[in-house]
């Protein structure tokens, strides 16, 4: 199991990637006091309880207990083995890892292996293909025809596969890749025993990336009339529909930035969007937004902006979507499109600057959408329908929680129906109670400045036990604590967690290391070990500590051992006076048993 890369090299690696930076591409962190918090990328939770020091470097969840440095968030969060934890930021940061002597061990399997480097292969050739060559030409036309430009072509790494039988089996056997392999991964076609020929033929290749940018499907639109209009790849291990957003590894820098996302629909409408200008644009692929998609992007952005076709089916998928968003917690408004546009059509018509502006920045509230939406299931004409509408609005309104923006939407309704303010606001309120709502909206937001930092663990525990928590906190960031703790009691703590934590930290120091947290749990080889390192180096501080506490911990740690000594040689002696037949003897020993539990308890 032992690394060789080089400790220097992990040092460096870990050194020029800020856990902050890190985790902030997953997770959006927000700052408080000292620490960072953000929802867990771990367990599902509403209320943050996830926080980053940055000054230490490490995480911890106190919600579901996991936590470590930064390469541990990434084997955690993206299944690295711990090679490729250190490869992916070394990468990141330009550092090169000596090749020699080095064991690449992988997560993956070999055969998943294997179908990246193919799709990475053939990303490579159909891209080639397009830019430079005849055979890619109809590709290449079809893309400039749809105002596509040189720059994205590269940015998305299209392609265009031939019209050819065997053009990709020939290419990838060559290559050594195994035929059923490549059967597996979707990139040939299998009609019958040996008849195998290549999936994508005629099409423009869109290279499906992951979140971290490696290539695990196609998209291949057809550019003559060829059913149907896209090919996908089909889903296997590395590629599940609904988990992955089209384009997300390049967008989620920007998505992070502007603090919203623009979901679209199609793959020609991200790439537009993009040429347009707007960075922070994703796609669903083909099917309609899955939780997990919607989750993740909660993580990320508190808005999501929708924005799908204007048409009928747009409409229904776009409510769909919106519900499911709020559902997870995140915001939602829904960009205006008229019925016949689709984002991209948009863009090439109206133009960047138009887009941006009047689609966009115009983009409604979920609530006017709302309003918009429902309209289609209603004869506003008839007065029987008209309040049935309202009364279904009044509904929904109840959900929203800031009563500014009620008060707004009542104020609408009343303007267009006719309906004074006052009954409007009685008939919400009654609607509210049924649903247990309190009136004075005490709810608070995701992020208002009270938060509720849920802690496991509320039980009470024993002093000792808190004493020697504290101590380890402290000798976590100071040598010269630790070597008084060495000198005065050694490793003698009471839990054996501590004492195993305590002898590796005099190792430490006395290796000549300062303090440095991210580095020592890097050590440690026990995952139970550093999750509790962790936890103890989050503890919140009081500053410096005063000579009289560090006594205060000492002693109470010494009691308890002291104690424990003495219960342990009294009950040995009880045993014996028991065994001798000195009924009187034992119980007399028994006493002094308990009146030193009692002892402790008091001054613990
Ligand atoms: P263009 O016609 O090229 O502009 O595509 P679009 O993005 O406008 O496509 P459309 O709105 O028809 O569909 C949106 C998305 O649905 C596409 O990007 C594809 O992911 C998917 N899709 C569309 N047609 C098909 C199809 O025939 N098969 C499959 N599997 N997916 C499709
Ligand atoms: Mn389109």
């Amino acid at each position: 199991m032992a690394n060789q890369i080089p400790e220097e090299v992990i040092e460096e690696i870990r050194k020029s990637n800020d856990i902050v930076d890190i985790i902030g591409e997953y997770v959006q962190l927000k700052k408080q006091g000292r620490n960072f918090f953000g929802l867990c990328p771990f367990h599902g939770e509403k209320t943050p309880s996830f926080s980053v020091t940055q000054e230490k470097q490490i995480f911890h969840c106190f919600g579901c207990g996991k936590g470590g440095n930064v390469l541990t968030f990434m084997m955690e969060m993206e299944n690295f083995s711990f090679y490729e934890a250190v490869k992916f930021l070394a990468d990141k940061s330009g550092v090169t890892l000596p090749e020699a002597g080095i064991k690449k061990e992988s997560s993956m399997s070999e055969e998943s292996q294997s179908i990246l480097s193919a799709y990475d292969w053939l990303t490579k050739l159909y891209h080639h293909l397009i830019r430079f060559t005849k055979d890619g030409k109809e590709g290449y036309q079809y893309l400039k025809d749809r105002g596509i430009e040189n720059e994205a072509i590269e940015t998305f790494q299209l392609g265009f596969a031939p019209n050819v039988k065997d053009f990709v089996a020939e290419f990838l056997t060559k290559k050594g890749f195994h035929q059923q392999l490549l059967v597996k991964a979707g990139i040939l076609s299998q009609q019958n025993d040996n008849d195998v020929t290549d999936r994508f033929r005629g099409r423009v290749i869109f290279p499906i990336r992951n979140h971290i940018g490696k290539t695990v499907a196609f998209g291949g639109r057809s550019i003559a009339d060829q059913e149907p209009k896209y090919l996908n790849s089909p889903e296997s291990e590395l590629f599940q529909k609904g988990k992955l957003l089209y384009n997300f590894d390049l967008a989620k820098k920007n998505i992070r930035k502007e603090n919203e996302a623009i979901l679209f629909e199609g793959y020609m409408d991200v790439i537009s969007a993009y040429q347009a200008g707007v960075r922070n644009v994703i796609a669903t692929l083909g099917t309609s937004l899955t939780e997990p998609q919607a989750k993740l992007l909660n993580r990320y952005v508190e808005t999501v902006v929708i924005c799908y076709d204007g048409d009928r089916a747009g409409l229904d998928a776009t409510y769909k979507a919106a519900k499911l968003l709020q559902k997870v917690g995140c915001g939602v408004k829904v960009a205006n499109l008229d019925v016949d546009m689709d984002p991209d059509s948009y863009i090439q018509k109206h133009g960047p600057e138009a887009f941006k502006n009047k689609v966009i920045k115009a983009s409604d509230t979920y609530m006017s959408f709302y309003m918009r939406y429902l309209k289609k299931d209603f004869n506003l004409k008839i007065e029987g329908d008209r309040l049935k509408y309202i009364e279904t609005i009044l509904k929904e309104l109840t959900m929203i929680e800031s009563s500014i923006e009620r008060e707004y939407y009542l104020r609408e309704l009343s303007n267009e129906y006719s309906i004074s303010f006052e009954t409007l606001t009685a008939e919400m309120d009654e609607y509210r109670q049924k649903r247990g709502i309190p009136k004075d909206n005490q709810q608070k937001n995701r992020y208002t400045n009270k938060t509720n930092i849920t802690h496991r663990n509320k039980k009470l525990l024993p002093a000792f036990y808190n004493a020697e928590k504290k101590l380890i906190s402290y000798m976590l960031q100071d040598s010269y604590i630790t070597d008084r703790v060495q000198d005065e009691i050694g490793a003698s703590f009471s839990v054996d967690d501590h004492k195993i934590i305590a002898t590796h930290l005099f190792a430490f120091y006395e290796e000549g290391h300062s303090p440095d947290i991210s580095l020592f749990i890097e050590r440690l080889n026990d995952d139970r070990l550093k999750q509790q390192v962790v936890e103890m180096a989050m503890m919140p501080e009081m500053g410096d500590i005063s000579e009289r506490e560090i006594n205060d911990y000492i002693r109470i740690i010494q009691n308890e051992s002291n104690d424990s000594i003495n219960i342990n040689s009294l009950k040995e002696q009880q045993k014996l006076a028991e065994q001798q037949n000195d009924p009187l003897k034992a119980a007399q020993i028994a006493m002094q048993i308990i009146e030193i539990q009692k002892h402790s308890k008091n001054t613990n």
